[in-house]
């Protein structure tokens, strides 16, 4: 048996297509496009890969959006008040600042910083405010990823209600929410980690499994029951060959793709799962293009909600 990939980019665009036009209403509604402040700290090379992607799908999507860099040596306070500045912008709808942040600006600075963003601007669904709301599942801004396997899980027509979900890691950005939405949507949820015992056994319970912990390639077929559905949060540049080796054959799409480009972004599912899955979201292509289109619809609903 080999499991149906779930599309995440053929999901996103459809999405997308949807937003696009609630969008145009809006901007001519209001005399202005809805607008997303894209926050941006550092070098760090994957989040700048991010936040282009970012601000190119707001552009296709007919949002305004621009980009707030701040060098690595950037204080706290000059971070916060630039937020504050964006909090306080008239045609910023959604503000999202991008992590992780610079390790000098301290253990909690992205804790402050999430904190300080204005609930009604909270793109990502992190204030505590909006976290809240969440649980008592009266939100309105929710984190984009989670939102997102919903969406795919709906729109690939897999059923949730009454299912048995396993969610590893336990993230605020991920894990939490990721077990909250699938709790609401009537599914019996599992939340895992590192200090779960025998994992493998708990994850096999699972109808619905999502791996969201940051190891490549460590769920393997053990952790999974024939005919579930995996879900794959994990994206994690590899550049070592023997893991790239071990994984892939010689001649695979997947081997040849790093042979040419020295490293691959890997998930947190092993490439055995597919024969045993019943359906699975392939990396990339899965959960990473509907984060993006979910940023694009939180944009426009803090838009209409802000406007009126
Ligand atoms: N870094 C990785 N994923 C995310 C996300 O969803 N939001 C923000 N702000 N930063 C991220």
């Amino acid at each position: 048996m080999s499991a149906t990939l779930l599309d995440g980019n053929a999901v996103a665009l459809a999405i997308r297509s949807e937003v696009r036009p609630a969008v145009d209403r809006l901007t001519a509604r209001a005399g202005r496009p809805p607008g997303l402040a894209l926050v941006l700290v550092g070098d760090d090379p994957a989040s700048h890969l991010y936040v282009g992607s970012k601000l190119k799908s707001a552009g296709e999507s007919g949002l305004f959006a621009d980009v707030h860099r701040l060098p690595a040596n950037a204080s706290l306070d000059e971070l916060l008040t630039l937020v504050d500045r964006l909090n306080q912008s008239p045609i910023h709808d959604g503000i999202l600042v991008q992590s992780p942040l610079p390790a000098a600006m301290g253990p909690d600075a992205e804790r402050r910083v999430f904190d300080a963003i204005a609930p009604d601007k909270d793109v990502d669904g992190f204030h505590p405010l909006n976290v809240g709301k969440l649980v008592q599942e009266r939100a309105t801004l929710v984190a984009c990823t989670p939102s997102g396997v919903i969406e795919l899980l709906d729109r690939s027509h897999i059923q949730i209600a009454g299912k048995r979900a396993v969610v590893i890691g336990r993230s605020d950005i991920v894990g939490k929410p990721m077990a909250l939405l699938l709790l609401h949507r009537h599914a019996t949820v599992t939340v895992c980690h590192s200090r779960t015992p025998d994992l493998p056994a708990v994850c096999r319970e699972a109808d619905i499994l999502v791996a969201a912990l940051g190891k490549p390639a460590f769920v393997t077929r053990e952790f999974v029951k024939p005919g579930a559905t995996v879900i794959d949060v994990g994206t994690t540049r590899v550049d070592d060959a023997q893991t790239i080796a071990r994984l892939f054959a010689p001649g695979t799409k997947r081997r040849i793709a790093f042979e040419k480009r020295g490293a691959l972004v890997l998930g947190d599912v092993h490439p055995e799962v597919e024969e045993v899955a019943g359906a699975l979201t392939p990396v990339p292509g899965g959960v990473g293009p509907l984060t993006i289109a979910l940023l694009l619809k939180n944009t426009l609903r803090a838009a209409e909600a802000r406007l009126g």
